[in-house]
């Protein structure tokens, strides 16, 4: 029978089977899949194992210093740091198109994890946090599209020309064994109930132009809406919560001034699998916090909206 306990005793197993004495590279983003792969290759293999953890810069607030806080400190795996920040704002300079974005990030993804794996030339494995889902995904036609989406934009996308073995330790799984397997292994409860980020970050919840102040707007509002939604209580419960920067620029007043800043909605959605989605209907005093908040602590920001879509036909991000 199917117990977290079990499937972490054969998978140690098996993944030592597997790759012996040789080395593994992981692409750690920090999200509930490619931690939990990361925690039972470390279970199995301990030092043969590093994990990359890149900084795009499209991060939420805290984040980079949470993953390296987690994972090196408390868990004691061996994490490359990479600061790339500058790299992926740069080559977003510009880009305003949705599609382009994600190209451009996927792209540039590739090149740093190339460089950073380059370093580490003895290792011949690439361990992802593949789930069941995805597998089931890439082999149907008509899903082909997602599933390119996927592969070019999460984290642990494989680089083409690497000459790597792929070891996949969740690939039997769904979504909820992986979080009683995260438990299992001992991963903070703050990573196993984390609610799903997209690769490209922030940059396809900025509309228009990425810029460096512009990510920090957002960062600042989408840290307010994540704070005031667990002060809530309702973190675990909603399936995305956070905040986009619209490229509108509205009117106010503030005190004797007049204001000309970005408006920021605010969006929040229930679903099962990201396929269809509801609007969550959040409590007016929740919205009305946020609301106060962003406008009195976000300079730059003046006015705030929620959105009430649905998807369809809505989708759940902006871009
Ligand atoms: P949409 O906006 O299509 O999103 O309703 C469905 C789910 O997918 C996530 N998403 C992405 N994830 N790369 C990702 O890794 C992407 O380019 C991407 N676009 C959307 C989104 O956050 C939601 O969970």
């Amino acid at each position: 029978n199917w117990t977290p306990g079990n499937f972490v005793t054969d998978t140690v197993k098996r993944i030592q089977e597997q790759v012996g004495s040789d080395r593994v590279i992981c692409a750690l983003s920090g999200g509930v899949d490619s931690s939990v792969a990361a925690m039972l290759l470390h279970r199995a293999i301990g030092s043969q194992l590093t994990c990359i953890f890149v900084n795009n810069g499209l991060l939420r607030h805290g984040e980079a210093e949470q993953v390296q806080e987690t994972f090196h400190r408390n868990l004691g795996l061996d994490l490359r740091y990479v600061d790339a920040e500058d790299r992926f704002v740069n080559r977003l300079a510009g880009v305003t198109d949705p599609e382009v974005k994600r190209k451009t990030i996927g792209e540039e993804f590739i090149r740093v994890f190339e460089d950073a794996a380059g370093e580490l030339d003895d290792a011949n494995w690439l361990a992802q946090g593949t789930l069941y889902p995805d597998v089931i995904e890439s082999e149907t036609p008509e899903n082909r599209t997602s599933a390119r989406i996927k592969t070019h934009h999460n984290v642990g996308g494989l680089p083409e020309d690497m000459n790597f073995e792929l070891v996949e330790p969740l690939r039997y799984l769904f979504k909820d064994e992986v979080r009683s397997v995260g438990l299992e292994l001992g991963l903070p409860e703050d990573i196993v109930y984390r609610q799903p980020f997209p690769g490209p970050g922030l940059a396809i919840r900025i509309i228009g132009e990425v810029t460096r102040e512009r990510l920090d707007l957002l960062r600042d509002c989408d840290r307010i809406v994540l704070e005031e939604i667990r002060q809530a209580g309702m973190y675990r419960d909603i399936w995305q919560s956070f905040a986009v920067l619209t490229d509108n620029r509205t009117v106010g007043v503030m005190g004797d001034y007049r204001t000309y800043g970005y408006a920021c909605a605010i969006r929040a959605v229930n679903s099962d699998d990201a396929m269809t989605a509801d609007w969550v209907r959040l409590p007016y005093e929740v919205l009305a916090e946020i609301s106060t908040r962003i406008v009195n602590e976000v300079p730059g920001v003046n006015r705030v909206v929620y959105d009430i879509t649905s998807k369809p036909p809505g989708t759940i991000e902006w871009e």
